[in-house]
């Protein structure tokens, strides 16, 4: 396909999403075909992808099997109506999907996105309980600094004062646990922060305050990984999974960036050995290729709707272009690529690599907290006196220049490369990383 011309005033039209629109339209940074592990830029270089897109292409870029699972599927059967009909993909990538996940979450709803998957766990939640009898639980615990999106929902148990400030008083009934965020405890670790399990206590205080009986769910991501890579103390998920189950509450991951592989195993629910009752994902269910989403639940929240006459609608949701042909089509051959390459567990294969390549950062100008945990990574700089976010979005952009891409979030370099990373790009990633930071005021 030949590249369309760009002027300045044809990048005007589009309002691009979380982007510094006008800072972006001077000197734009255009993608414009990706291999691998690669990005080609519109003036012709490789950029080395230390994200995975948004966190989302674990197998890398342009993999054959989904792309031709994906030409095939366009060509057979387009769409099908969501609702009250069905096709054999959607069943086929349910039941591997489900496969994938230990019992008892084996039902699969399909969403559209992240976002998406995020409304839908919500009212599930809620529903679950009103169709037990049990409606008075309506309240939903989020976390401060939590990211779930950007629906009214997601920003409402979301923590991210940016996303929400700016859209009045959000759903109503909502509380936040604290972040656990502790660099004067925790600087430095490497996998899970020893200290900090008791936050998953402040659940009871909630609890007191608002009383179990009007409390639907706590949601959490496992890992944080919009506001700067947050993992969990030792023995915090296991903490929060008993005391929602002592009251009743229904507890949610939100695994939209840990599922498909990102810590090393298929799902955070194996890898933290903490079963949820709902679990959203989305990005890397199909690398990334067509939007998609999907919300695993217990057979449990399941069987609870499946009462009353067979004729009637159980659960009064659902998406246009949920369980999308294509889209399963391109899970589908995402799955296959994961499997064939054993890439669900090649974080955990990586993981020392990783680590001390991470940390040999440690000392650089400007870093005061480098984590990690499977294959992602954050470098936390000091900020600049007033001028918060500014240091790690020039490091950005000079990364950028530099042949690397990298994500920032405030002043936290966030890392999360494809699954499929060797050795030798890992270093080209520390070592431009190193050297950018030392070039930065
Ligand atoms: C944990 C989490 N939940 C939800 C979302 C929202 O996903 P989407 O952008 O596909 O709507 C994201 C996106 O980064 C995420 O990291």
């Amino acid at each position: 396909m030949s590249q369309p011309a760009l002027t300045s005033n044809n990048l005007d039209a589009f309002w691009m999403p979380f982007t510094a629109n006008r800072q972006f339209k001077k000197n734009p940074r255009l993608f414009v075909g990706a291999e691998g592990m690669y990005y080609k830029t519109a003036d012709g270089r490789d950029v080395l992808d230390g994200t995975a897109g948004l966190w989302c292409c674990n197998a890398g870029h342009a993999r054959p099997r989904i792309t031709e699972a994906v030409q095939r599927q366009i060509a057979e059967l387009d769409y099908a109506p969501a609702f009250q009909m069905g096709h054999p993909h959607a069943f086929e990538l349910a039941a591997r999907l489900s496969a994938l996940m230990p019992s008892p979450l084996d039902h699969v709803f399909f969403t559209n996105s992240g976002s998406e998957s995020v409304e839908t766990a919500l009212k599930m939640a809620i529903a679950y309980h009103r169709v037990r009898g049990d409606g008075a639980r309506t309240r939903l615990i989020g976390r401060e600094r939590g990211y779930h999106g950007v629906n009214f929902g997601g920003i409402s148990v979301g923590g991210i004062v940016s996303n929400r400030k700016m859209f009045g008083t959000l759903l109503g009934g909502v509380d936040h646990l604290p972040h656990t965020h502790d660099l004067s405890r925790n600087a430095y670790s490497r996998g899970q922060p020893e200290s900090g399990a008791e936050y998953a206590e402040e659940l009871i205080r909630l609890i007191q305050l608002h009383d179990a009986s009007t409390i639907a769910a706590v949601i959490v991501e496992p890992v944080a990984g919009s506001t700067g890579v947050l993992i969990p103390p030792k023995g915090y998920l296991k903490r929060l999974r008993e005391i929602c189950d002592q009251h009743g509450i229904l507890l949610i991951f939100d695994e939209v960036i840990t599922g498909f592989g990102r810590l090393g195993s298929p799902f955070a629910v194996e890898h933290f050995d903490v079963t949820p009752d709902l679990v959203t994902t989305a990005k890397g269910i199909t690398n990334g290729v067509i939007p998609m989403g999907a919300v695993f639940c217990s057979r449990d929240v399941h069987e609870a709707f499946m009462t009353g006459p067979e004729h009637l609608i159980e659960f009064f949701h659902g998406y246009t272009y949920s369980g999308h042909p294509v889209a399963c089509a391109a899970a589908l051959g995402t799955l296959d690529t994961y499997e064939e390459e054993g890439l669900l567990t090649r974080a955990a294969e990586l993981d020392g690599y990783w680590a001390d390549a991470l940390h040999s950062l440690r000392g650089t100008r400007h870093v005061i907290d480098i984590r990690n945990i499977g294959l992602i990574g954050a470098i936390e700089l000091e900020p600049i006196a007033g001028e918060p976010t500014k240091r790690a979005f020039n490091a950005f952009l000079k990364a950028y220049e530099a042949g690397v891409l990298i994500r920032t979030t405030g002043d936290i370099i966030a890392l999360s490369p494809p699954l499929i990373i060797e050795t030798a790009q890992i270093d080209q990633l520390v070592d431009t990383i190193k050297t950018v930071l030392e070039s930065l005021d």
